[in-house]
């Protein structure tokens, strides 16, 4: 379809839109075109009255058109803005233990695996085919401290058409576990490695990320390195701060210069408008403050934080601060690889900080929805490319279909829209099997392709 003069359109869909914009958490577009050019960038958003005019400008037939049915809705793909590849083989097991003891015993010994790239493989394959069906059409990953693997893991994420940051992990320091380390000047040179490595391959929507993996496991050597590494390059920053109470007190032991744990990777250059920061619920107002001056982000993980006992992140605290915000799954840490659950999570975390009386009020669906997808592309700096459904950015699109054929809840006569929109991603319980079609940068990458 299309004229000589014009880009030709890859789709036109007509029908609902739901998303978020800079004014509304969730915005509901009923009736609406929206065309989606040969490059996978969003050409227009119009009403239907303006077929006509839209069909002549860009030369497409009412044939050319997907007509979504009145049960049919499409929504911005999601952004998981912490997820861990390789935790992914014992996702839905092994939370019975505090972070420190977990990782010790189930993490660290899990994650040396992935010196074996046979391994590493068959869990990478895993788990981006099943993000990508959860509807994550963007993740930001940590990998392994092994350098091979984690290009295993780009290489991967590349042939399914998933959008990503992949980040070798970074830990030179490991009482319990010695043998899952390196040494200081490894983990720099296999960063820069990686780094080099993986831009020379040029893929089109995956980059390195840098990945300290926390205080605890780092030597302030390691930061300094990582942190020049981060600024020579500029490249984007990825840890976790402020999980778990018992952490907190080990950064307060190995780093006694250090006013606060924020300042550890302030110090250290990490702390820039290109980091994300996972967890973060025991922080300061000082420390927001700070998150608010570099322009760091922080991923909210509340299965994680549930299912570790770690803490509740107050999010509207976060909010008032400015600070960017977005949701993770944080597998295996949190036991479901959805950001459907991770926005349920969301919802659940506001209410026990209402019931508590730290908050006068919880969180709209709304709201939790726009972290799930505008927020998150705004912690990854990809706010100018996704999010949402302006024209110009790319087309990373979920179609909810909420009476699939095996959908796990039901539609009733009386259902209107309004219940469906707040309902489906809670009451109602929509997983994967509502969402029929996955779109990244305008490419259907779900239903999956022979190819992959
Ligand atoms: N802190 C350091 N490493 C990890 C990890 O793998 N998961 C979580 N949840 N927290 C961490
Ligand atoms: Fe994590």
């Amino acid at each position: 379809m299309g004229s000589p003069h014009r880009p030709l359109l890859a789709h036109v869909f007509r029908g609902t839109f739901v998303h978020s914009t800079s004014s509304s958490p969730m915005e509901i577009l009923h009736g609406h075109l929206l065309g989606v050019d040969e490059r996978g960038t969003i050409v227009f958003l119009e009403e239907t009255h303006q077929q006509e005019q839209l069909a002549k400008k860009w030369g497409f037939k009412p044939s050319d058109i997907r007509e979504l049915s009145n049960h049919e809705f499409i929504m911005p793909g999601m952004v998981d803005t912490h997820i861990h590849a390789p935790q992914y083989s014992f996702t839905g097991t092994r939370v019975d233990l505090p972070l420190l003891q977990w990782l010790t015993k189930y993490t660290f010994p899990t994650e040396a695996k992935f010196k074996d790239s046979d391994f590493a493989e068959e869990v990478y394959t895993r788990v981006v085919r099943r993000t990508l069906k959860n509807g994550t059409t963007t993740a930001c990953y940590f990998a392994t401290i092994h350098t091979d693997a984690s290009l295993l893991l780009a290489e991967i994420v590349d042939k399914f058409g998933q959008r990503a940051f992949v980040g070798k992990v970074c830990m030179d320091l490991n009482d319990t576990v010695p043998e899952y380390k390196e040494m200081t000047s490894d983990s720099v040179q296999e960063t820069e490695r990686f780094v080099r490595e993986l831009l020379e391959k040029r893929y089109a929507r995956v980059q390195p990320i840098i990945t300290p993996r926390f205080g605890p496991s780092c030597t302030e050597d390691l930061l300094c390195a990582l942190g020049d590494l981060a600024q020579a390059r500029d490249l984007h920053v990825q840890s976790h701060i402020s999980e778990n109470e018992e952490e907190l007190k080990i950064v307060e032991e190995l780093f006694p210069d250090c006013q606060n744990y924020t300042e550890l990777y302030d110090k250290n250059k990490l702390l820039t408008s290109k980091t994300v920061m996972a967890h973060a619920c025991y922080l300061s107002e000082e420390e927001l403050k700070l998150f608010s001056l570099r322009g760091a982000a922080i991923s909210h993980c509340p299965n994680s934080n549930f299912s570790l006992s770690s803490g509740v992140l107050n999010v509207q605290k976060v909010l008032k601060h400015h600070v960017k915000l977005g949701l993770g799954t944080d597998v295996a840490g949190g036991y479901s690889a959805s950001m459907l659950d991770a926005i349920r999570k969301t919802m659940i975390a506001a209410n026990t900080l209402q019931i508590n009386k730290v908050n006068e009020t919880g969180l709209t669906i709304a709201e939790a929805f726009q972290l799930a997808t505008l927020g998150g592309s705004q912690v990854l700096g990809l706010d100018d490319v996704i999010g949402n459904f302006e024209v110009g950015k790319e087309f990373d699109a979920l179609l909810i279909n909420t009476k699939a054929s095996d959908s796990p809840f039901d539609m009733f006569s009386t259902d209107k829209f309004e219940v469906t929109r707040t309902g489906l991603m809670l009451k109602k319980k929509c997983d994967d099997r509502n969402i029929s079609e996955v779109y990244v940068a305008g490419k259907q990458v779900v239903p999956f392709s022979s190819s992959v």
